[in-house]
């Protein structure tokens, strides 16, 4: 089957950036978020990285106003009922996910395939609320998506190898490298990532070193491009911290327990580079500022 038409429901800092690659792609792509405040800021969001790979000299002016130009907003669900591939990037929590499928299930042709871009839960819990199972899968991009070369893709018990054969072609057509793998916690990346950031928060807590010290030695000693603060900060503490809370409920390992430092800064707000505080301080361009942690 040949997807011409994308939906991508949730406008926030995945859904936007899954838009906005789609779009570069091809793709006419209609986006529903729940109120035109919401879709202003998403777009203003595509404008911006739009004009940042305009001037890094990878796309033309003209380009970027054609991606742009095949960008519809709406805030009626309605409106991607012809849509032949949908991908969900709401709130991670079940209960929005299966009311947004449910919705769309009704809506959308049969043949529409429906993926999720949740980085956490679980693809066949939303798939069996849906009349479509064989047609759904997980779609898991990483952030930043128009930068991030690759794409999970996640065969739920349910998912048929045709839907996977057409999500593989589909991902390709991005430009982005998808790898196929099992509807279980964390996929490939967050399954190995998870574990390696929460021993960074256990190393902070244990003294080993500050913040800004362990983020040096994985930057040089493993040429990463962030270290594990800069990235918990970048993907978000919430974000973490509901993973890890799925890992653990899952796994019951110790190592993906929430450290309580994770807990105790999400609780007092300080969510990453969004809020403009985390385990750094960010300026009003989410530019870091000398740290201010707690390290007890
Ligand atoms: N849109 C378009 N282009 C962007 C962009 C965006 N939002 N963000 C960065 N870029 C481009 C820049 O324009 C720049 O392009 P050129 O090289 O052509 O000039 C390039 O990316 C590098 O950016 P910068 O020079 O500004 O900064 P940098 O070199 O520090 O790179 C980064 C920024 C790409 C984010 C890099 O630090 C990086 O790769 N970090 C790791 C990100 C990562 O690990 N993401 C996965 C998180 S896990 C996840 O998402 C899954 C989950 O479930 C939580």
């Amino acid at each position: 089957m040949a997807i011409k038409r994308v939906g991508v429901v949730g406008f926030g800092l995945m859904g936007s950036g899954i838009a906005q690659v789609c779009a570069q792609a091809g793709y006419e792509t209609v986006i529903r978020e729940v109120a035109e405040a919401l879709l202003d800021k998403g777009f203003g969001r595509v404008d911006s990285s739009l004009a940042r790979i305009v001037k890094s000299g990878k796309m033309t002016e003209d380009d970027a106003k054609g991606a742009r130009g095949r960008m519809r907003g709406t805030t009626d669900l309605a409106d991607l009922n012809d849509c032949d591939l949908v991908i969900e990037a709401v709130i991670e929590e079940m209960s929005a996910k299966k009311e947004v499928f449910g919705t769309l299930d009704a809506l959308c042709p049969q043949t529409t395939i429906f993926a999720s871009n949740t980085s956490s839960l679980t693809i066949v819990e939303m798939a069996a609320t849906t009349k479509r199972p064989d047609r759904f899968a997980g779609l898991h991009f990483f952030n930043p998506a128009p930068v991030m070369p690759l794409v999970e893709i996640v065969q739920a018990l349910t998912t048929s190898e045709e839907t996977i054969a057409t999500l593989r072609q589909f991902v390709t057509s991005l430009g982005k490298t998808g790898v196929v793998c099992k509807d279980s916690p964390g996929f490939i990346v967050n399954r190995l990532m998870v574990p390696y950031l929460l021993g960074a928060i256990r190393a902070l807590e244990q003294g080993v070193a500050t913040v800004e010290e362990i983020d040096t030695a994985v930057k040089l000693g493993l040429r990463h491009p962030m270290g594990p603060f800069e990235l918990i900060d970048y993907t978000g503490l919430d974000i973490n911290l509901h993973v890890a809370n799925v890992f653990f409920d899952e796994f019951k390992d110790p190592s993906v327990a929430p450290p309580a430092l994770l807990k105790r800064m999400v609780l007092a707000g300080r969510l990453g580079t969004k809020v403009g505080r985390g385990f750094y301080e960010y300026d009003e361009k989410g530019q870091k500022k000398p740290p201010s942690t707690p390290t007890k």
